[in-house]
């Protein structure tokens, strides 16, 4: 391939790209099967008319339930495609054009685009190894109309501490800035119990796809104590995209009925990968941070888009530019694949940097 193709490498080149002897750690979505409820409630559902644009009403009851420790109600949330769909009208919602969004890098790869479509600039905070500065942080808040905390993170994989988590939910309360959590790995983590950022400036966003592994339904939500910010939401949507697909919406109930057990089993086998796959590239000697939650690892590597390139086209091993990321001089890996696929992507990578 001429090196122009190489330096146009772009996430679509991969995403959905499978064939015989490829392995891919580019993909973010769990590999593993959904809750098997998911699947039987489907078979007599018959109802196919247009659905409240806030959400079924039972799967909003559903939500309020999980969130009882907050007092919740079914009024606080808003079911929408999946997580993206709840980021694009939370910003739309609570930004105008110029606003600065507070941020930390590494990000997923869709802030920055979600965040300029809306015409607001991103801010970011100063952050090591994925953690984020709170003394840079207290100070830049007071330049933002709002802050986008992401733990874990896509694509570090990286928790923000408990005190850390505390100080923002306070600092923007005083300064009186809507704070948006997106959650979609809280239940992912392998370190501590998650601590959920909450107040009545918080915007949770979260998902069914990764929990449940149920990326291609499209059901997501934003949770929020503001009915302003609800209510614009649920205004945006009624003329964007209408009500969130009322099958989805059945299947999502029915994953909140999931027996914990089904959740804590598969975070198991997500923490039995993250230490293949992290003792593996230290071995290797590289550069990396120990992934707390989520599924993904971001390796210092030399040359990031000839490592891409060409382990993708001399050795079949998908990964992704960390320059999509904010991080331009890593690659990330999502360990959501086998661990006999993870073990031997990893001897791909030796070969490679052996120069072999
Ligand atoms: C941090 C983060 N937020 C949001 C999303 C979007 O998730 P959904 O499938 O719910 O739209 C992803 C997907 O990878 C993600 O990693």
């Amino acid at each position: 391939m001429p090196i122009s193709d190489m330096q146009r490498l772009s996430p679509s080149m991969f995403i959905g790209v499978r064939g015989k002897g490829i392995i891919s750690f580019g993909s973010g979505q769990p590999d593993l099967p959904p809750p098997k409820e998911v699947l039987s409630c489907a078979a007599d559902y018959d109802d196919f008319k247009y659905g409240l644009i806030a959400g079924q009403t039972d799967l909003r009851e559903g939500l309020a339930h999980e969130f009882r420790k907050f007092n919740a109600s079914k009024d606080d949330f808003v079911v929408t495609n999946g997580a993206s769909e709840a980021l694009d009208l939370t910003f739309r919602a609570i930004g105008n054009p110029k606003d600065k969004i507070l941020l930390h890098a590494p990000y997923y790869y869709s802030y920055k685009p979600l965040i300029e479509l809306n015409h607001m600039t991103p801010l970011f905070v100063k952050t090591d190894k994925g953690k984020i500065d709170i003394d840079d942080f207290a100070d830049k808040a007071h330049e933002a109309k709002a802050v986008l905390i992401n733990s874990p993170s896509n694509p570090t994989g990286r928790i923000q501490e408990i005190k850390t988590l505390k100080r923002i939910e306070k600092i923007t309360h005083d300064l009186g800035i809507p704070l948006v959590s997106d959650e979609v790995y809280k239940d992912l983590i392998y370190e501590r119990e998650n601590y959920m950022l909450s107040g009545s400036h918080v915007v949770t966003i979260n998902s069914f796809s990764k929990t449940f592994a149920m990326c291609g339904a499209r059901v997501g939500y934003l949770y929020s104590n503001d009915r302003s910010i609800v209510d614009k939401a649920i205004e945006l949507k009624t003329h964007a995209s209408m009500n969130t697909n009322v099958l989805a919406q059945r299947m999502a109930y029915y994953a909140l009925k999931t027996p914990k057990e089904f959740v804590e089993s598969q975070v198991k086998i997500w923490k039995s990968r993250r230490d293949i796959i992290y003792e593996g590239m230290c071995k290797l000697g590289l550069d990396v941070w120990k992934p707390e939650g989520a599924f993904y690892i971001l390796p210092k590597v030399k040359s990031p888009r000839d490592f891409v390139w060409n382990m993708f086209k001399k050795h079949k091993v998908i990964t992704y530019l960390g320059e999509w990321f904010g991080a331009k001089d890593r690659v990330r890996f999502s360990y959501a694949l086998d661990a006999g696929k993870i073990e031997e992507g990893l001897k791909k990578v030796e070969t490679y940097l052996s120069g072999r």
